[in-house]
């Protein structure tokens, strides 16, 4: 049973789906690995770290391929990639199957047995595969970063020679994995941060990070099964705009991360909202992939509205690749623990983890 790691091959992405470190103890455990060469790299390890945890680096991704009986990737498969892969190989990736339908066709046809870290079910024993949790922490950390660099003040309250300068005001929009750590990050740098979502559940966890929980009466029930949030009702979404309006008009710095899992995420913060913010303000959108949480923001752009700079970065992750690649590497390995029973491929469809992922197998699409 052999595992292969090919290089990703999308622009802009810098992470590599095993570390050495987690190479090293599958290949320990009976599961030898192959890595294409410079699979690591630009997450910076180099192939001589793979060669060094018994891992076998090889020259092509076609290799790689040919060799594996499962193969592990960060980015969605390829039509090449997929053309690669042998009868009956299982493949892991993240991607929503509705936004790649024709990846998804192409692997049934393959007979490829395809499983979407996206789709893991948000429960307790999952909790150490969950991608989307462990990628979400490195971006609501760097969209923080981002806001500061980006920012013509500091984030704390200085008191020098020249007078005390007032603390940078953050609001945090949605205070999911990635929220709560855009505001522990937020903290560390000294701010005054307040932050609101509308799962009145999360507002301890706010309030243990050290900022302010922004009440509104929602009146509805707010949160769906498994923990996730629900769509607002249409009067209840118009108070919620009218609300963050407010909000915003006093920040320094607002980060959104608002979603709702497998819809448009909700927009929080209006055009003309953003006109009543003070000139200098930043406003980073984590939820632009999924069609942004402000009407202003622009996939991968950086753009000035009135005054305000709008920041729509796609794929931070990625751009801490070192982490990012250790904790999905971890994750993606305990993940494989569910396939893989004796050294062999066992896929138990009774287990919902495992129910749950599968998007394709023996040549039919389980996931439409
Ligand atoms: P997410 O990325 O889907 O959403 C981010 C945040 O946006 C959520 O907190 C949501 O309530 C908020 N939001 C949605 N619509 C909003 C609106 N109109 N206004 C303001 N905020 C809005 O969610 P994420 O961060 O992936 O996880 C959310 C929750 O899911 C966690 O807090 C937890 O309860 C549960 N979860 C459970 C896990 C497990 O048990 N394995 C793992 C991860 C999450």
């Amino acid at each position: 049973m052999k595992i292969g790691v090919p290089k990703e091959t999308v622009a802009d992405e810098r992470r590599v789906a095993l570390t050495p470190d987690v190479a090293g103890r599958l290949g320990k455990s009976g599961l030898p690995v192959h890595v294409e060469r410079a699979a690591g790299q630009a997450a910076s390890f180099d192939d001589e770290a793979y060669r060094a945890a018994g891992a076998t680096v090889v020259a092509t991704a076609a290799e790689v391929f040919g060799q594996s009986d499962v193969v592990l990737k960060v980015q969605p498969p390829s039509s090449e990639e997929i053309a690669l892969c042998r009868e009956g190989v299982a493949l892991v990736a993240v991607f929503q199957p509705s936004a790649e339908r024709e990846a998804v066709s192409q692997l049934a046809a393959r007979k490829v047995t395809a499983f979407s870290l996206a789709l893991l079910p948000r429960i307790t024993r999952a909790q150490a595969m969950d991608v989307l949790s462990s990628q979400a922490t490195v971006a609501g950390y760097k969209a923080v970063l981002l806001a500061a660099a980006a920012a013509g003040r500091f984030f704390p309250m200085l008191v020098t020679a020249a007078g005390t300068l007032a603390p940078a005001r953050v609001l945090v929009l949605g205070a999911g994995v990635a929220g709560l750590q855009a505001i522990a990050t937020a903290r560390r740098l000294g701010a005054v941060v307040s932050a609101f979502d509308v799962r009145p559940v999360v507002k301890e966890q706010v309030q243990s990070l050290g900022a302010k929980f922004l009440e509104m009466e929602i009146g509805e029930h707010a949160e769906a099964a498994g923990g996730y949030a629900k769509q607002l009702s249409e009067e209840t979404h118009r108070r919620e705009l009218a609300f963050i309006a407010q909000q915003v008009k006093d920040a320094d710095i607002v980060i959104t991360t608002a979603a709702i899992p497998g819809q448009r995420a909700p927009v929080l913060i209006t055009a003309d909202a953003v006109r009543a913010m003070k000139p200098g303000a930043v406003i980073v959108d984590l939820a632009v992939e999924t069609g942004g949480n402000c009407e202003l923001t622009e996939a991968g752009r950086e753009v000035v509205r009135n005054g305000v700079l709008l920041l729509g970065p796609l794929n931070l992750p990625s751009t801490l690749p070192q982490h990012a690649s250790q904790m999905y590497a971890r994750n993606i390995s305990s993940f494989l623990s569910q396939l893989i029973k004796d050294g062999a491929l066992r896929f138990d469809f009774d287990d919902e983890i495992v129910r749950d992922t599968c998007v394709t197998h023996a040549g039919e699409v389980r996931k439409p």
